[in-house]
């Protein structure tokens, strides 16, 4: 996989409020960089990638503050929402990569994340854009190269032609095996899931581990 993706989100047009703009010039004081000595005095580190509006991610790093929760996302308006999040409820444990997730990844080069979570990735339903589904084989093989021996990955998709996919992928993929004492439970919904639900649609979570 080359450095230049072929881009796996769609660039949302949303309306962005005066909140998540003020939020935003704030950025640089919550951008992960992995070099940073405070993440040391973490015990734990889970990437939650394209976490939209950041409802999961928030809840989360509230439940758990010894642990430092990385947020993935490009959408900006999700980002302002997340800092503001951040700052009122003073969380010490959340940190922002506002890239491509995929330029962290391929720059990680030992094992580093205990978690990932992944929830409702772009489905790119047409057969013709199924190339920019985020879950693929490169994209497996970045997670298990950063992810920690016995480490969880935990992905949910609303959409049956994707679960069949990532199912397919992951169940081939020889770095992966089931996991079946998962703690994620989807006790927090995200937007996506809560609009699946509205709409009549079934969710699919896959609970696997990196065993090699
Ligand atoms: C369908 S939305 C789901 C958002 C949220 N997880 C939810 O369930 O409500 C998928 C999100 O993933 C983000 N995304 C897609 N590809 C990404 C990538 N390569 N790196 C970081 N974020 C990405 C998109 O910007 C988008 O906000």
């Amino acid at each position: 996989m080359e450095d230049n993706f072929l881009p796996s989100f769609v660039k949302r047009k949303g309306r962005i409020t005066k909140y998540q703009i003020d939020n935003l010039k704030d950025i640089g004081k919550y951008r992960f960089n992995i070099n940073d000595s405070l993440n040391k005095n973490f015990n734990k580190k889970v990437l939650e990638i394209g976490f939209g509006d950041g409802e999961h991610l928030i809840k989360i790093a509230e439940q758990d503050t010894d642990t430092l929760f990385i947020g993935s996302e490009v959408y900006q308006s999700g980002i302002g929402s997340v800092i503001g999040a951040v700052k009122s409820k003073s969380l010490k444990n959340v940190r922002i990569f506002d890239q491509d997730i995929r330029n962290l990844l391929i720059n990680i080069t030992k094992p580093y994340f205990d978690d990932v979570v992944i929830i409702c990735p772009d489905p790119w339903q047409k057969a013709r854009h199924h190339k920019r589904r985020l879950i693929n084989n490169d994209f497996l093989e970045l997670l298990a190269n950063t992810l920690k021996q016995d480490g969880e990955l935990f992905i949910s998709t609303d959409w049956d032609n994707y679960a069949e996919s990532i199912n397919e992928t992951l169940e081939q993929n020889a770095r992966f095996s089931l996991n079946k004492n998962s703690k994620y439970n989807n006790e927090f919904l995200t937007k996506f899931q809560k609009r699946a639900i509205t709409e009549n649609r079934k969710i699919s979570n896959f609970f696997f581990k990196k065993t090699i």
